[in-house]
């Protein structure tokens, strides 16, 4: 401990802690503890295993509100008994005191532990732990890449080994099929010869901020340790955690998820997995971060059909417009086209597909496919994975000038 803490003081300089923190996802919450390696994880560790059982309860005991108007008006001598008794069932999609252990157990046996040794020129010098869901009864199993892949050698492909064990003890020899770094998802296999519990996958989409989330996992090598929490952001942009590369939308959540959480589940109040716990900030309490499902399901089926992710790039700079910003720049220029809705155009990559196609820094987008855009997400959305296929795109310049540009997006290189 005492070493930990010396090595907290590396940590004074605050840019340095917010690299670290968002490394996370890299290195941070990848190495359990007991090697070496796992200092810069013991510092994010250390205030949260000084965690009492009081200081836990408030946030995990819904109970107290599960009954909520009729416990606040008995709160004379009514054992808590009596007010169960006494208080109608709750409502179908109420949150019930079951509520959150009900949705627990749903996933819980799907839920399962990982380790990857480490090595250092051949020698084993800690391991990698982390979590992850069993999502087909075939052995499927959904966690993060930085658990399961050596990022030292930033090799996305790796065909490594995987300890997994299961909820009930069972333990098996996995291999990891894929990877994807720039999203950190990846798909472990293992074969079992009896039946594997499963866990459903959920959408992402419906989610709202505020919605009840349970974070299931094996944080500091506890198996079978549950949170709970809230939904803080349903799209919280890497950009705004400092996060260089293409961009990507996260779940934020004020679950507790420390290091070995990684690839475990986030599920709704269904039981259904609703994303993929990859990161949290170090020097903060409840900021954590999920891969939303339907992000997940998308790599996944591009797993199935490509082997890798394939990401299409126009090399645009896109910028939602809303009615402040289009009044913005009228006010700074006279000629900017009336639109309502759009993507505006502030730069285009020199040499980029989209320069080819004739995109002038500016333009606003408001068709893609034929289909009219407002926003970047709806952008990406039609855009899906099509690379090498001629997007016909209309866009707006000054004076109202229509212009429709064809455009043939190149794949991406997601770090860039
Ligand atoms: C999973 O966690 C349990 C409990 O800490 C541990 O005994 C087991 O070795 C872990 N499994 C893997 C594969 O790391
Ligand atoms: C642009 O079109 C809108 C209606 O679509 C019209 O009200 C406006 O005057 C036009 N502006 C210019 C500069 O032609």
């Amino acid at each position: 401990m005492r070493r930990i803490l010396r090595n907290s003081s590396l940590f004074k300089d605050k840019s340095f802690i917010r690299l670290v923190a968002l490394a996370a996802a890299g290195s941070g919450v990848a190495y359990g503890l007991g090697s070496d390696w796992s200092s810069r994880v013991s510092i994010q560790a250390l205030p949260h295993y000084t965690f009492s059982p009081n200081s836990l309860f408030p946030s995990l005991a819904p109970s107290r509100y599960v009954n909520a108007p009729l416990s606040f008006s008995s709160v004379s001598s009514a054992s808590e008994a009596d007010v169960n008794k006494e208080s109608p069932k709750p409502c179908c999609g109420c949150l019930g005191r079951d509520t959150i252990a009900n949705a627990a157990a749903r996933v819980g046996p799907a839920v399962v532990n990982l380790s990857v040794p480490k090595g250092f020129h051949g020698m084993t010098v800690g391991k990698s732990i982390g979590s992850g869901t069993i999502i087909d009864g075939d052995g499927t199993i959904l966690t993060c890449a930085h658990v399961v892949v050596d990022f030292q050698g930033f090799t996305s492909s790796s065909k490594g080994k995987v300890d997994v064990t299961l909820q009930d003890g069972r333990s098996f020899e996995g291999t990891v099929v894929n990877a994807d770094l720039h999203s950190d998802i990846a798909i472990v296999k293992i074969n079992s010869k009896t039946p594997l519990p499963t866990a459903k996958l959920g959408s992402s989409s419906s989610l709202r901020p505020g919605d009840w989330v349970v974070a299931l996992g094996c944080p500091l090598s506890l198996q079978n340790t549950i949170t709970a929490g809230i939904v803080s952001c349903v799209d919280r942009k890497s950009s705004d955690l400092g996060l260089g590369g293409m961009r990507r939308e996260y779940l934020q959540t004020d679950c507790a998820i420390n290091a070995g959480n990684s690839g475990g589940p986030l599920v709704n109040i269904d039981g259904e997995v609703i994303g993929v716990n990859i990161m949290k900030v170090l020097a903060a309490d409840g900021l954590s971060f999920s891969v939303p499902i339907d992000s997940v399901s998308k790599i996944i089926e591009h797993f199935k059909t490509k082997g890798r992710v394939v990401r299409p790039w126009l090399g645009l700079k896109m910028l939602d417009l809303n009615d402040m910003i289009v009044a913005q720049l009228k006010e700074k220029d006279v000629m900017f086209p009336d639109v309502t809705k759009g993507v505006l155009v502030p730069m285009v990559s020199p040499g980029s597909p989209a320069e080819r196609a004739g995109f002038h820094p500016g333009d606003v987008v408001v068709e893609f496919e034929g289909k009219p855009v407002g926003s970047i997400k709806e952008v990406i959305e039609i855009m899906g994975d099509k690379v090498g296929k001629p997007i016909n795109v209309v866009v707006k310049r000054a004076k109202n000038a229509s212009v429709t540009l064809t455009v043939i997006p190149e794949e991406a290189n997601p770090d860039m």
